[in-house]
């Protein structure tokens, strides 16, 4: 699946990652040296996984409970706001916009 990513500075890049590996799109990112904390590994505890779906928000559907419990506490949180550890890779990506906002230090 393709999708493109947004990093702190506004630069677009557009990333191919397996789609059938079980894998979060956290584990993407960081993958590939996207500057994503992930303190508690994916667990919904950290939220410094934050990012916004930009386009292709519809198409995932919504965020979890425990999810939003995060969100919710960020400073700064939008309505189209995700965990990345929380979403799967799969299909549902293609051609999804997801911009990093998560602290990056
Ligand atoms: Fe901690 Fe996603 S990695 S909330």
């Amino acid at each position: 699946v393709k999708f493109t990513v947004e990093d702190h500075d506004g630069n677009r890049e557009t990333i191919e990652a397996p789609d059938d590996m079980g894998l979060s799109l956290m584990e993407i990112l960081k993958a590939s040296e996207y500057p994503v904390l992930a303190t508690c590994g994916g667990m919904a505890l950290c939220a410094t996984c934050h990012v916004e779906i930009m386009e292709g928000q519809a198409e995932l559907g919504e965020a979890s409970d425990v999810e939003l419990d995060q969100l919710e506490n960020l400073p700064e949180y939008f309505p189209t706001s995700r965990l990345a550890c929380q979403v799967r890779i799969g299909p549902i990506l293609e051609g999804a916009v997801i911009k990093l906002r998560g602290e990056d230090n």
